[in-house]
């Protein structure tokens, strides 16, 4: 299991609740990950909701995501919500209630009804992410689960080469220098491999996952022959707290779900213009009509000096009590007073941000396996059919959660349980031929060098830029052609940038993908002009 996210971590915890071992592969800690940053909570149709419905959950899913869902796995997701709830109430996750004791539910964009279960305000990723740590640590559970923190993945073992079972994987402890070779290197042997790294937000410029959603499990899937689909679909939140010209997190869509409302510089509103359900209205939409704002009224030019006020959009919050804010988004308030801005009194300015992506290693929905013997993927690496073109707010952390259940379930009756997960020492190397080893160390070194860390802020600037809230065929050529390009001149082993080539070979299905589609479609907006708009260069 390749992940601290909820999907890793409860997809242990649901085998170990089976009796089964598994590896829980920790890379940066428990605390990075975009489940542990998720603010608005989780959307879930729960039967004493006599507000909701199952089939409204469905209509609003399928709505959002602009007619590109799969319907089968839309309604399969969604109705085992109530029993998640369940499974996470019983490990520990307190949400937050009425007085009375009923759920608080939050309200976010293209939900018919509130159904937003929420933990803490708005730190839900936070308090699940915190009780499902505490319940690795039960004794009834902690015997099945062998946790290694700081580890990468290299590389997916594939000893009959690409297309052919996934038989385990490579892993590397990048903060240890090893005194001996291979030392800080491992390699697991294992009948299930499952990918649980997240999505690839973080390869545009402006983004609001952790620093580590570099896709780096798509890409190992795509490496060894997996199916990947929809990539072009990358979902923009229209609100990320936008500080001294940096994305500084995100503000939850929550706060517009309480009457929070979009102003331009003037401090005019203008949702109204583009959807009848105004601020509430789909995520790309919100994320398109702040882009097409901030083109007709860009930040005057007298206040380049100050990043923060180049900012063109804002989200008005002041006609609420300070006291309401205080207590109902806490974290988000003392993030904004930290940066000086009371947001009582003061509109937060804001930007969109790439946040979250559709696309990824093709998934059956029942069981989250992909299409290579052996390997699995759950949470935001996997595709299942349920986000379409457009995810609807909070069904993120819902698919994690069911989709982990039904892989520990899927995983316990397809193999017989092992004692022990068997790693493979350096003796077991030799299995490998020196050439597949010797490119796994090169690639371990090279990951964090400066000239890799280069590239990538490049690769950063020109998808914002080419592959932003809206796009141009010719935009899109271009950075095809610079992917091809880059990718031909790494290709020598000595080449300082030699890691990144599998990265290359998925920018390039990225782009070609992109390029395949024939018209807009939710996330993935074709401007009305073939020119690059400018402000597509900076942040919006
Ligand atoms: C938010 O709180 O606005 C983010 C929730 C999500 O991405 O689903």
């Amino acid at each position: 299991m390749i992940g601290s996210g909820l999907a890793g971590v409860l997809t242990a915890l649901e085998l170990a609740t089976l009796k089964v071992p598994c590896v829980l592969v920790v890379q940066e800690g428990f605390h990075v990950s975009s489940s542990y940053y998720a603010q608005g909570g989780i959307a879930a149709f729960l039967p004493e909701n006599t507000q909701d419905s199952l089939d409204s959950h469905i209509e609003d899913t399928l709505s959002a995501g602009a007619g590109h869902c799969d319907a089968q796995a839309v309604r399969a997701i969604l109705e085992d919500a109530s029993s998640l709830v369940a499974t996470l109430n019983a490990y520990g996750v307190v949400w937050d209630t009425h007085p009375d004791g009923t759920y608080a539910y939050g309200q976010e964009g293209s939900h018919a009804c509130r159904r937003i279960l929420h933990v803490a305000g708005d730190a839900t990723g936070k308090g699940i992410m915190d009780a499902l740590k505490i319940a690795l640590e039960r004794p009834d559970l902690k015997p099945y689960i062998t946790l290694l923190e700081g580890y990468h993945l290299v590389s997916l073992i594939q000893p009959d080469g690409k297309g052919t079972p996934v038989r385990g994987a490579v892993l590397v402890n990048p903060h240890t220098k090893p005194h001996a070779e291979n030392e800080n290197m491992c390699l697991y042997e294992a009948d299930a491999t499952v990918l649980a790294t997240g999505g690839y937000a973080r390869l545009w410029q402006y983004a609001t996952p952790p620093a580590c959603n570099l896709g780096e499990g798509i890409v190992s899937a795509y490496e060894a022959g997996a199916e990947i689909k929809d990539l072009p679909f990358v979902q923009f939140h229209p609100t990320a707290f936008a500080y001294q010209g940096q994305v500084k997190g995100l503000i939850s869509e929550a706060l517009r779900g309480e009457g929070g409302r979009l102003v331009n510089a003037q401090g005019e509103y203008f949702m109204t213009q583009y959807h009848p359900l105004a601020d509430l209205a789909p995520r790309d939409v919100v994320s398109r009509a702040i882009f097409e704002t901030c083109q007709h009224t860009p930040p005057a030019p007298q206040c380049e000096e100050d990043m923060t006020s180049r900012v063109s959009v804002f989200l008005d919050m002041t006609h609420l009590s300070e006291a309401f804010l205080k207590q109902r988004f806490p974290s988000i308030y003392q993030k904004c007073i930290q940066a000086g801005i009371d947001m009582a009194t003061t509109p937060i300015p804001v930007t969109p941000a790439a946040h979250y992506t559709m696309g990824g290693v093709w998934t059956d929905y029942r069981t989250g396996a992909t299409s290579i013997e052996g390997l699995y993927a759950v949470g935001e690496v996997a595709y299942t059919g349920l986000h379409g073109a457009n995810r609807l707010a909070s069904n993120s952390l819902l698919e994690c959660g069911v989709m982990a259940r039904r892989l520990a379930k899927h995983l316990v009756a397809q193999y017989e349980p092992k004692q022990t997960l068997n790693l493979l020492k350096a003796q077991v190397f030799d299995a490998f031929s020196p050439a597949c080893y010797a490119s796994w160390q090169a690639r371990a070194k090279m990951r964090r060098c400066e000239a890799t860390q280069q590239s990538l802020s490049t690769i950063q600037k020109l998808l914002w830029q080419y592959m932003g809230v809206v796009r141009t065929q010719k935009g899109m050529q271009t950075l095809l052609e610079y992917f091809e390009e880059a990718h031909a001149e790494t290709a020598l082993p000595t080449h300082p940038c030699h890691a990144l080539q599998s990265m290359y070979d998925f920018l390039i299905l990225l782009v070609r993908q992109a390029l395949m589609l024939p018209q807009s479609q939710g996330a993935h907006t074709l401007h009305t002009s073939e020119e690059v708009p400018v402000v597509a260069s900076r942040m919006y």
